[in-house]
């Protein structure tokens, strides 16, 4: 079995971020969200693994390599617009053959791995097999709708009116059989050649589409607030460890995972919290579910729930709640009257300011 990992997109819903990086490498308690995806790929035991990528190619690249240090041997395929799954399926076919193969959508995070889903297909070997899971909102999602029997019977993208509360998750397993599907449907209003649609052909040639429940907890990062969700979660079971240099007027509580390099001075850091390496934590304070990337520089400050990317710097602000601070950002405090906001914001940038 193969796997294919969609990486290009677009990521309009993630911007300013997906400016200036693509979504897919946005860190999860200090790791991108795409490490976890290879990884429970190679959990799974797959190891030949194709990565459809877009725009963003060169940085995906660059982060991933050839594979080898997730235990992988990576093909990219090139995708030159974000055309849709279905698309990175048609594009896909030299490099997946005759196999069957798990597609993994790159953004996707599935806390309890796939390889109950993968040994179930080889059991039961249906002619595609999707996850789902119950949302409360599944007009945002692909929706299924199953017979009694459990079989999906109906599939559709983002309903208007949705039949069930079942949406897909972004695992798949297909037989070759879809390739027939991918080549069969048309590009559907927002002009994407949708999976869901090829899904449903499959249905429709009288071809078996099994579906299996997600039990465990499951997340779409395709904008901040799930990405700070995703966070909290994975930080729930982030290990104590003490690799940096904390001096004595610090105080540690709970599992706070701190890198070497790390240093924290009269601070106190509430976990679970993870620190990056050579980051410089000085009169602070750091709350629950707060992840701050490498080489970041935070003062005088309070913060918690929130995510800081690599070398962003944090001085005097109190307080950051629900933030996703990018790399390099600067928050400073404005000390001086008149009492404003001074703000220098990328485009698509989102700011809330308490009045
Ligand atoms: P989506 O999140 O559905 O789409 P998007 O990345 O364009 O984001 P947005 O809706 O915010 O504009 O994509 C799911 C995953 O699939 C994501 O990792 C990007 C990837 N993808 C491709 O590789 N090729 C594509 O043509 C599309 C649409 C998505």
């Amino acid at each position: 079995m193969k796997g294919l990992v969609l990486s290009g997109g677009s990521g309009t819903r993630m911007r300013p971020f997906t400016h200036t990086s693509p979504k897919q490498l946005v860190p999860v308690a200090n790791k991108p969200v795409l490490f976890y995806v290879l990884e429970s790929m190679a959990e799974a035991g797959i190891t030949d693994v194709g990565v459809v990528v877009g725009d963003t190619a060169d940085e995906i690249r660059q982060a991933v390599g050839d594979g080898s240090s997730f235990g992988l041997d990576i093909t990219y395929i090139q995708q030159d617009k974000p055309l849709g799954l279905g698309h990175a399926v048609l594009i896909s076919r030299d490099f997946l053959g005759d196999s069957d193969f798990l597609m993994y959508l790159g953004d996707n995070f599935v806390v309890d791995g796939i390889d109950p889903l993968v040994r179930e297909f080889h059991r039961e070997r249906p002619d595609a097999q999707i996850l789902l899971t119950r949302v409360s909102d599944p007009s945002s999602f692909g929706v299924a709708e199953l017979d009694e029997g459990g079989r999906v019977v109906n599939l559709v993208e983002k309903p208007e009116f949705p039949k069930s509360d079942l949406a897909l998750v972004g695992v798949y397993l297909f037989t070759p059989s879809v390739h027939d599907a991918v080549r069969a449907i048309r590009p559907s209003a927002r002009g994407e050649l949708e999976i869901t649609d090829a899904l449903q052909w499959l249905i429709d040639q009288g071809l078996a589409v099994n579906s299996s429940l997600v039990t465990g907890y499951w997340k779409d990062t395709g904008n901040v607030a799930d990405m700070l969700d995703v966070n909290r979660r994975v930080l729930e079971g982030v290990e104590r460890c003490d690799e940096g240099d904390v001096d004595d007027s610090s105080e540690i509580v709970g599992r706070v995972s701190i890198a070497p390099g790390a240093r924290v001075r009269n601070s106190r850091i509430v976990g679970p919290a993870v620190i990056g390496a050579d980051a410089r934590i000085t009169d602070t304070y750091i709350g629950p579910f707060t992840s701050v990337a490498e080489g970041c520089r935070i003062s005088g400050s309070e913060i918690e729930f929130s995510i800081v990317l690599a070398d962003a710097s944090i001085e005097g602000v109190h307080r950051i709640q629900a933030s996703l601070i990018g790399r390099r950002a600067q928050v400073t405090a404005a000390r001086e009257a008149p009492k404003s906001h001074r703000l220098v914001l990328g485009d698509h940038s989102s700011v809330q300011i308490r009045i």
